[in-house]
Order: C-alpha cells, then structure tokens, then sequence
C-alpha cells in the first residue's frame, strides 16, 4: 500500500527520541508556569504529539526544541506546548446539565437578594475559557434569563485562559457549524449571524459583554476588585496535580460571594476535606453563606 493509501508520508514515520531528561525539563516548565503535572507515564504521549511540531519547525531534537522554548522571549512557545500535551477543545452547551442548574436555581437564587438591595451587579467567570464558547454561552443564558430586565443589571462574564491563540478566536467569535451543533436554532438565530461556508458568528451586542483576558491560573494574587457570584472552571483542573488543585479552590473559594458557585468539570472533583465549599449535585460546588 503506497503512502498516499495510508495518509501517511515517510516524514510521519521517522521519529525524534524524547529522552528522559528532555521530558523532565519540559515537563518542569509547565509544571512551574501553569501547574500542568506531567508524570513520567506521559512521557510516549508527549513524544507522540510533538513529532509533527518539531518536524514543522525544522528541529531535529527535543534538546532544540526546550532551547527555543526558554530562550523565547515570550511565554508563547511554552503556551503552545501546553496546548498540544493538554487540548483547548470546547463547544457550546458542553456539559450541558450545569447550564440548566444555572438557569433553573443559580440565577434565580443570587439575583433575588440583589433586587431587593437594589444592587444590579452580577458577576461571572469563566477560568480557562478557551476559544470562548462557553463564555459566549453564560452570557446568552444570562440574557434568557434576565430578559427585559436584562438592561437595567451590570451583568457581563469575565473570560480568561493562558493561550493567545484560543483568546484570539473567542474574540474573533466566528465559529464552525459542528461546534454550535448543540445549540438550539431559537439561540442561533437570535445570538449569531450566519455567514458562508456555515461560519456562524457571534452578534455584537453578546460580544460586547463577554471580556477576553489573558491570565494564568497559577498566579498567586487574583487582582479583581470585587468577588464574583459564579465561577466555571471547567475541565481545567484535570491537568493539575492535587496540591495545585487545592490551592486553585482555594483563591477560587477567596474571590467569590458567600453563597456563590463553582462549576468544575464533570470528570473533577474537589477535596472536601481542605476546602470549605458545599457540594451541590456532580461538580458543582457552593462557598457557604
Ligand atoms: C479543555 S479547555 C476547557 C475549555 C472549557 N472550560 C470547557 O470546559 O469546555 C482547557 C483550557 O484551560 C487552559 N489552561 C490550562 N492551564 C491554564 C492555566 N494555568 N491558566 C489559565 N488557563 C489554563 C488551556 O489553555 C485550555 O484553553
């Protein structure tokens, strides 16, 4: 069977050797900028996803290829590496039950004691958002939900993740069809202009109140000004070892409102017996009031 059979070319077969050493220096490196552990055991999954990379850059060892990476002047190249040993997948209405629950009981049950204060801020994270879908969904939900009302709250979703390129295209807001697959048609139609090629893209006024920032999980000090009522982090925390998870929950726990959220994702949990935060239903969790 020839190449062009198989899909596969010479190049894809010759292999660059990750040596033991080589992966525990990169593994080090993402460990101590984004807290991703990388045991020895992923030590063939690195090797695997990386071949076509190095091949594509024109360097023919590892040791070259964690060269570039620290001497860059940018976190970029190690950002990049982290996006190819973990994933940015995501699409909307992922995990979609946890979008009832907000719309159902989350929201109703923390903007009614704003109402009667009279106080119309409603504040949501999104931590590790990716290319933004989820983000986008929250703000869509949070206009479902507040309707009419909608103009007379402060409401808008603070967006994040450590990766410039996934942030480019959350701000972009241009998406293939498979990745609004699941989105009912009333919220295409209202949320997003469909243009050829089955590009949909995300509407101006939704866009203009979801803010994209680039921030890394692991720093120490949260600098927002005031808590928030919801945070969803969610299949973020799958690549952290359990003290930095613990510690993550912890500024989690410290940036939000008694009584507010965490929605984590349904393959993580949180060790209840070093945090404070009530379990809800599967991966969501609530800081006491
Ligand atoms: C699989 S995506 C999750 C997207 C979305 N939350 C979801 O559940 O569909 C994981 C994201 O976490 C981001 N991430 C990983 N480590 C991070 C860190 N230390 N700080 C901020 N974002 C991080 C990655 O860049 C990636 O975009």
């Amino acid at each position: 069977m020839s190449s062009h059979q198989t899909g596969s070319s010479v190049d894809d077969i010759v292999s660059v050797a990750l040596s033991e050493a080589e992966f525990e220096n990169l593994s080090r490196l993402v460990y101590e900028r984004f807290g991703i552990y990388l045991p020895p055991e992923k030590r063939t999954m690195v090797t695997v996803r990386l071949q076509k990379v190095l091949r594509r850059m024109g360097m023919t060892s590892f040791r070259q290829y964690y060269e570039y990476i620290v001497k860059s002047s940018s976190n970029e190249p190690l950002i990049e590496f982290a996006n190819h040993i973990t994933t940015n997948h995501t699409f909307f209405f992922r995990e979609k039950d946890h979008f009832d629950y907000l719309i159902k009981r989350v929201l109703p049950e923390m903007t009614a004691p704003l109402k009667r204060r009279q106080d119309y801020d409603f504040r949501m994270w999104c931590a590790g958002c990716s290319s933004g879908e989820e983000a986008y969904m929250l703000a869509m939900l949070m206009m479902e939900f507040f309707g009419a009302e909608y103009s007379m709250w402060k409401a808008g979703v603070l967006a994040t993740d450590i990766s410039e390129k996934a942030l480019a295209v959350a701000d972009g807001g241009d998406y293939v069809e498979e990745r609004i697959a699941l989105l009912p048609e009333e919220y295409k139609r209202k949320y997003f202009q469909a243009l050829p090629d089955k590009i949909w893209r995300v509407k101006p006024f939704l866009k203009q109140d979801v803010v994209f920032r680039k921030f890394n999980l692991m720093n120490d000090v949260f600098p927002f000004k005031k808590p928030f009522h919801v945070i969803f982090c969610r299949n973020v925390m799958i690549y952290f070892d359990k003290p930095t998870r613990n510690a993550l929950v912890q500024r989690f726990y410290d940036c939000l409102v008694p009584g507010g959220y965490l929605f984590i994702g349904h393959s993580e949990t949180i060790d209840r017996t070093s945090s404070d935060f009530r379990y809800i239903i599967p991966a969501l969790y609530q800081k006491p009031l």
